[in-house]
């Protein structure tokens, strides 16, 4: 029964977020705009990667050093823009490919957005190539590093392709190690249900990484679009969704030894306040920097993902947004609820006063269907069924971002330049 239940809720929310997602191209008068005392979140996305690793969909090209610093320059311009149009930012997220793959750039731009705005934290991803020139420019300019570990298995690191580019196991674990002992919040991706990954292995990951004691955890299911799925097989075997409930109840019950869950994928040491995953803290953020998306004004919007069109945009003084989609109070209701639940945050009574008293018919059905099929409590608290629903929600969200990269990539050449007719 409950796999039944899993199966139609998977199909559900991928009609529903391929519905949701279907961007149109720009319109020049469709620009964020900000809002005045407001504080937003600011997203910055760093495209470069120097190899590929093949589960992941995320926009990147490869690294090329004179392109990527010109980038970084694109990209400091699209900052000032946005201080100029008004935005005023408390929260930095740097995402990519990978932002630390120019270390001094990094700074500079951290240096930037520190001077221009009053930034109370700074979140940036990593990978685990870190030398320690990067950990003394950063330690005290990141509040947060994300570093992608996914496994600490030989084996599957060989078969991402992680092995070659960033060492072994044990390898990756002594720089986690020097990590943690410099920055103030380390925060390590693992990433489970790889095919014929069994719980065993899953519980090693956890267990070897646990060793090392990073203030945050997160579990990441497989999430295999369509433009990664091939790649998955060929080089991993084949992808089953069958035992991905079974791997997620066994992390949680190794987690909850030493950890607080605070969402559906994320795990944190007591006491630990951090930023997470921005799309669930904030509910407006401005994306700068190719591909990157934003959420103001009740409307999603997206950067070009070609190179010579961003800085095309940024030099004659816009924003690089190339599609965005306006979404109606309804929508967005139903949006903040799948993210509040997933990020254990809901409250009724916020969701009714900012959306309006309709909001509590709407809320009320779907909390008492929670309630139904054992997905949450009176009080919305989500049993462990109801946190893996969440889950697939989730996950389902992202292979839906990653379809509107695959489509937003169309006309661009493997270079990042738009295709000659
Ligand atoms: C975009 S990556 C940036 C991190 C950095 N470049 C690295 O590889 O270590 C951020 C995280 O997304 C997650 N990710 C990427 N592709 C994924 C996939 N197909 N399924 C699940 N998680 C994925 C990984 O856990 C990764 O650490
Ligand atoms: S997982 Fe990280 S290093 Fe690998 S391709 Fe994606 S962004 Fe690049």
């Amino acid at each position: 029964m409950k796999h039944l239940i899993i199966k139609t809720i998977e199909k559900y929310a991928r009609y529903k977020i391929e519905q949701n997602l279907n961007l149109e191209y720009r319109e020049h008068t469709l620009y964020p705009v900000a809002e005045k005392d407001k504080k937003y979140l600011l997203y910055l996305h760093i495209p470069f990667c120097k190899v590929f690793c093949p589960y992941c969909s995320f926009h990147k090209y490869s690294f090329e050093e004179e392109k990527a610093r010109e980038y970084f320059g694109i990209l400091r311009k699209e900052i000032r823009l946005a201080k100029e149009k008004g935005f005023e930012f408390s929260s930095v997220y740097i995402g990519g490919g990978t932002p630390t793959i120019l270390p001094e750039e990094l700074a500079e731009t951290i240096d930037l957005c520190r001077e221009l705005f009053d930034i109370k934290e700074l979140s940036c991803e990593a990978d685990p190539d870190i030398s320690d020139e990067l950990i003394e420019l950063l330690k005290d300019r990141v509040d947060r590093l994300s570093v992608g570990i996914q496994s600490l298995d030989d084996k599957r690191l060989a078969q991402t392709k992680r092995c070659e580019k960033f060492g072994t196991a044990q390898e990756q674990m002594d720089n986690i190690k020097k990590l943690i002992e410099n920055f103030k919040i380390v925060n390590c991706d693992l990433i489970f249900n790889f095919p014929d990954q069994t719980k065993e292995d899953v519980l090693e990951d956890i267990r070897k990484l646990k060793e090392l004691s990073p203030q945050q955890i997160s579990m990441y299911p497989l999430m295999y679009s369509p433009s990664v799925k091939k790649d998955i097989e060929k080089n991993m075997g084949e992808i089953a969704n069958t035992k991905e409930y079974e791997l997620y109840k066994v992390i949680m019950d190794e987690l909850s030894q030493g950890y607080v869950q605070n969402t559906c994928w994320a795990f944190s040491k007591e006491g630990i306040t951090l930023i997470d995953e921005y799309v669930v803290d904030h509910d407006e953020y401005l994306g700068l920097g190719s591909g990157a998306f934003g959420f103001i004004n009740e409307t999603l919007y997206i950067n070009t993902f070609a190179l010579d069109e961003y800085k095309k945009t940024v030099d004659s003084g816009q924003f690089s947004t190339a599609r965005y989609k306006k979404y109606t109070k309804k929508e967005i209701l139903n949006y903040r609820l799948m993210v509040e639940m997933f990020g254990f945050s809901f409250s009724m009574d916020k969701l009714v006063k900012k959306y309006g008293k309709s909001a509590k018919r709407t809320l009320m059905l779907k909390t008492f269907l929670f309630r139904i099929f054992k997905i949450a409590d009176k009080d919305q608290n989500l049993t462990v069924f109801g946190k893996y629903i969440f889950l697939i929600f989730m996950k389902e969200f992202y292979i839906g971002m990653d379809l509107v990269r695959e489509t937003s990539r169309k006309g661009i050449d493997r270079f990042g330049f738009v295709k000659k007719m």
